[in-house]
């Protein structure tokens, strides 16, 4: 593919700047108050040499006419409800993968195996989940990054499993209450229940991937995660006009460093785990739910809350909506987990759920000239223009050492490089 080719030439020149805004992305604070990613040029939050720009590039005013989850055919292009065939993935999805494996971006550590149904899979013989190697977060390993916690005295909502045929009810309880949540959906179930769907979507609520079929991810091979992961991404990108979800939450909160690791360097993923747990899910009474709510709402601000709840029943669904009350008089505050880990940018290519999608930009030749014969940074949607202009020479700087001669040496490839990439897209274009 076109893009895949791009990529590569843009890969060398985006490096340098690329590892500056990555920086404050990977080193989040997940012990004490999460950073907030930083927006690049061009609305995306994922460097421009990431693969999921060219993986979900589309956006609205490209031509193409989504259809309303719901109408006739609507999924047609998708996965039957069931577990995506890796033979038919996409190749665009396979090629970056591919390429993640081959820059060392994928561990290869050993899957895990589910011996018996619901219960926690286990690893070969010796290896150790809590190694750092491995990380199940099954096993309460926390991989650096991932989000465990929220801000202090920050209740972070989020509900999974969605949408279902209580969705609209909950969405409902929320609206009247002036507030949002996050929906981990699972892909099928999108399918399934479109207008439930729509109802989430349509309230403003945070839609993030859940899978296609619900899975312990880390028995899964990679290209049976890559299938879960990516076609979620893609159905919510369609069903939402071309948004794509920046967060996903492991089934069973079964994930480790190589399932991580496909989402993230694939996808642009980030992983959303939980700190305290109601068990509604097993719950035979909100009772029940309403008393482990009480609890955790009873405990210390440090961490924020982040509860696995879900909407799957009325027992869940009611245990959460009478325990509702008690969030505000016990000091905490109401968030949509996804709004506030990410300060109000939800998706990775949107500043939010009402604000236009942006598609990854295309680089012409104009964008090149304009970037090489000014510093202007009032390019619209210049990450490349800015990266490229920021590694030429200035006109003024005298080399005086060797050092500096060698820089600007390389600061010519690299335009050169830059260039020939600009070129591959007016040739191919
Ligand atoms: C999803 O939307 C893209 C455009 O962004 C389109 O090319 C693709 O065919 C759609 N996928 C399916 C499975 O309908
Ligand atoms: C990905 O790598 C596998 C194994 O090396 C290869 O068989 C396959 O053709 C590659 N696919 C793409 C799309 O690059
Ligand atoms: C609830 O979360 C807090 C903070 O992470 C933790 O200390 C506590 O052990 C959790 N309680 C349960 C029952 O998991
Ligand atoms: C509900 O579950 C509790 C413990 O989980 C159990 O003691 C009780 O008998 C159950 N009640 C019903 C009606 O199934
Ligand atoms: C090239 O990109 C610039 C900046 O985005 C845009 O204004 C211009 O229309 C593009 N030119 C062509 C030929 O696509
Ligand atoms: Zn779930």
């Amino acid at each position: 593919m076109l893009f895949q080719a791009i990529s590569l030439f843009l890969a060398i020149p985006l490096a340098q700047a690329a590892a500056v805004a990555r920086s404050s992305h990977e080193h989040h604070d997940h012990d004490h108050t999460h950073e907030v990613p930083q927006r690049l040029p061009g609305v995306w939050y994922q460097e421009p040499d990431h693969p999921v720009h060219s993986l979900f590039r589309r956006g609205p005013g490209d031509g193409y006419n989504y259809p309303v989850p719901g109408a006739q055919n609507w999924a047609a292009g998708f996965p039957p409800t069931s577990v995506p065939n890796p033979a038919m993935l996409p190749r665009e999805w396979v090629a970056a993968y591919n390429a993640s494996v081959a820059s060392g971006d994928i561990p290869n550590i050993p899957r895990s195996q589910s011996l018996q149904p619901n219960t926690n899979p286990v690893y070969p013989q010796g290896v150790n989940p809590m190694s750092p190697e491995i990380c199940s977060a099954t096993y309460k390993c926390r991989i650096p990054g991932d989000i465990w916690d929220a801000p202090n005295g920050v209740f972070a909502s989020s509900f999974d499993d969605g949408p279902l045929p209580l969705t609209p009810q909950l969405v409902g309880f929320l609206q009247d209450k002036g507030v949002k949540t996050t929906h981990f959906m699972i892909g099928v179930n999108i399918i399934y229940y479109p207008s439930q769907f729509l109802a989430a979507l349509n309230a403003g609520h945070d839609i993030a991937v859940h899978t296609w079929t619900h899975p312990y991810m880390t028995t899964l091979s990679d290209l049976d995660v890559l299938g879960q992961l990516g076609w979620t991404m893609q159905l919510i990108h369609n069903a939402t006009g071309g948004r794509v979800p920046k967060y996903w939450r492991p089934p069973y909160g079964d994930t480790d460093q190589r399932v991580n690791a496909i989402a993230s360097a694939v996808f642009g993923l980030e992983t959303v785990v939980w700190n305290n747990d109601t068990e509604d899910w097993g719950s035979n009474s909100t009772d029940l739910v309403q008393g482990a709510m009480a609890g955790f709402l009873s405990r210390p601000k440090t961490p924020g809350l982040i509860i696995l709840e879900h909407e799957t029943s009325t027992i869940t669904v009611n245990g959460f909506i009478n325990s509702f009350p008690l969030i505000a008089q016990n000091g905490w505050q109401f968030q949509s987990l996804a709004d506030v880990m990410s300060g109000g940018h939800i998706y990775q290519n949107s500043d939010n759920d009402n604000a236009p999608v942006t598609a990854a930009p295309v680089y012409n030749q104009t964008m090149l000239s304009l970037a090489t014969s000014t510093a202007s940074s009032t390019i619209p949607a210049s990450s490349i223009a800015d990266l490229v202009s920021s590694s030429v020479p200035s006109p003024t700087a005298k080399p005086n050492s060797a050092s500096s001669i060698r820089e600007q040496r390389s600061s010519s490839l690299v335009l050169f490089l830059s260039l020939l990439a600009v070129s591959t897209v007016v040739v191919f274009s």
